[in-house]
């Protein structure tokens, strides 16, 4: 019956949650029945895939062990709270000042509905909210276009939806579609377009609610003053502002998107207490992996000491560019794989306010405002709404932006994000700062990304001894994902390995 509700549409099917391939992780009963004892593991990495692999392999009773260089788990997962203390690669060193409660996250700060790092919140136990990914209320600023202040989101999209739907209304409604549309398409198309884009009876886009209001509407006697100086369409189209709708269509980007509930570090927290904190050697610098024929072989520094783990088998868990240096005998093969996947650049700094004047002057409570200057997003915090204080991400930059500020001092830094972004927020966005905290993710030491490109996708033929075992040693991370630069990829990617060497164990 169950079947034929689905069929008939009326049971939830399938289609109605797309999920990745189905994963299933390994049982304590999966060994013990078959008779087979548990093989050792040595995970180079503690970042998400590496703590997802002993997470999911400790369920059936692997023992594991993780070999992390850096001094806390979590690989660019990482939340910055005062007191935090970084040191970059050219040796700039930081300590967070923030305020108790107040943090930053430098990596990863939001999760789609979709994406599998819900359901391992969820599994452990972390407390999601609602991230706030995009907001009406914030605001745009393309310096280079002319405009000499921002526009609320809201306003520039009623112009460009508005102006955009006139133009295509008028062409349908002279003709210029009629070969490509019957006349019910056409009618249908306009009524569309005078609903998308508010026009009135002849067409015409004139402004009106969706723009906002200079005094906003309320009681009686109050109907409201609407924003005047509705652009035309060849001064909306100059200023750019329309480039930047189709990111909240994204399938990664599109809301509801949801964080963790005092820092994106909950997830490889709640993983690094799951597997146990006697598995996991941090601060272990991998010195050379070697594949035994019988097992492997990881050599590494820990404290001054070269020390070994050894193993049945391996999960190679660090970032491409970090292993293509660690010597290994895996072959040509898996080291010209590894070349060719290159390292992007991505900073990030945080902003720390003694008011939340954002909230209280300029009415924005969460979400993103973005400007071609070279800051280029500017996150406001989606928690501790009405609180004393909070952090602003200052910048959200890429590429060759990310690097120039990288290349400044932590002040120069700061002076640069805050007189670029005075022009938008005005003297509180200097007056009210507290303290700030940068952060480059080429320049940090044993990751050296924020995420990677790798030519023709992961499938691609070159990366076949990364996709499967070489050896006795397995590959996983965000890098071999089709969603790199996401936990997901991590988390999937992990799983993928997990299967692999549970299936190859099981068969032995
Ligand atoms: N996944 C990263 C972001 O959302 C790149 O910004």
């Amino acid at each position: 019956m169950f079947a034929t509700m689905g069929a008939l549409g009326l049971a939830p099917t399938a289609q109605a949650a797309p999920r990745e391939q189905p994963f299933r992780a390994p049982g304590a009963g999966d060994l013990h029945l078959t008779g087979r004892a548990a093989a050792t593991v040595v995970i180079v990495g503690g970042g998400i895939a590496g703590l997802t692999a002993a997470y999911e392999l400790g369920k059936a009773g692997y023992d594991c062990t993780v070999l992390e260089a850096r001094d806390r788990t979590g690989g660019r997962n990482l939340t910055v709270r005062g007191g935090d203390t970084l040191t970059d690669l050219h040796g700039t060193r930081q300590t967070a000042r923030f305020a108790d409660g107040q943090y930053m996250n430098a990596g990863p700060a939001r999760i789609p509905q979709w994406m599998v790092t819900l359901d391992y919140c969820r599994e452990l136990g972390v407390p999601v909210e609602v991230f706030t990914n995009v907001n009406a209320d914030a605001y745009l600023y393309n310096e280079s276009a002319g405009m000499t202040a921002p526009q609320r989101y809201r306003t520039a999209k009623a112009d460009v939806y508005g102006h955009v739907s006139e133009l295509l209304a008028k062409a349908t409604d002279k003709g210029a579609l009629d070969e490509e549309l019957t006349a019910e398409d056409r009618e249908r198309l306009i009524e569309f377009l005078k609903d998308w884009g508010e026009l009135g009876d002849t067409l015409a886009y004139e402004g009106g609610e969706r723009r906002g209001y200079t005094t906003v509407p309320a009681a009686a006697g109050t109907p409201g003053v609407p924003l005047g100086d509705v652009p035309t369409a060849s001064e909306v189209f100059a200023s750019g502002v329309g480039r930047y709708f189709s990111f909240e269509f994204g399938f990664d980007q599109a809301m509801l998107m949801f964080q963790p509930v005092g820092g994106m570090d909950r997830i490889p927290q709640a993983l690094t207490r799951a597997v146990g904190a006697r598995r996991i050697r941090t601060g272990a610098v991998v010195d050379r992996i070697t594949d035994t024929g019988t097992g492997v072989t990881v050599t590494y520094t820990q404290g001054g000491r070269t020390k070994k783990a050894e193993a049945d088998y391996c999960v190679a868990a660090l970032p491409p560019n970090i292993l293509a240096r660690i010597p290994h005998n895996l072959g040509p093969g898996v080291q010209s794989a590894l070349e060719a996947i290159t390292p992007s650049s991505a900073a990030k700094i945080g902003l720390e306010y003694r008011s939340r004047w954002w909230e209280t002057d300029h009415r924005v409570y969460g979400g993103i405002t973005e400007t071609d200057q070279d800051v280029t997003h500017i996150w406001h915090p989606s928690h501790g709404f009405h609180g004393e204080r909070g952090i602003l991400i200052g910048y959200y930059n890429y590429g060759a932006d990310a690097d120039a500020y990288a290349g400044l001092t932590p002040r120069g830094r700061e002076e640069r994000a805050v007189a670029a972004s005075v022009k938008i927020y005005g003297e509180k966005y200097r007056t009210e700062l507290a303290s700030s905290f940068s952060h480059h993710w080429r320049q940090t030491p044993h990751l050296e990304a924020a995420w990677h490109n790798t030519p023709g996708g992961p499938d691609a033929p070159r990366y076949q001894p990364l996709n499967e075992p070489t050896g006795r040693v397995h590959f996983a991370g965000d890098w071999l994902s089709y969603t790199d630069a996401w936990q997901h990829g991590a988390f999937t990617s992990a799983r993928k390995a997990v299967t692999a060497l549970h299936t190859r164990v099981l068969a032995s």
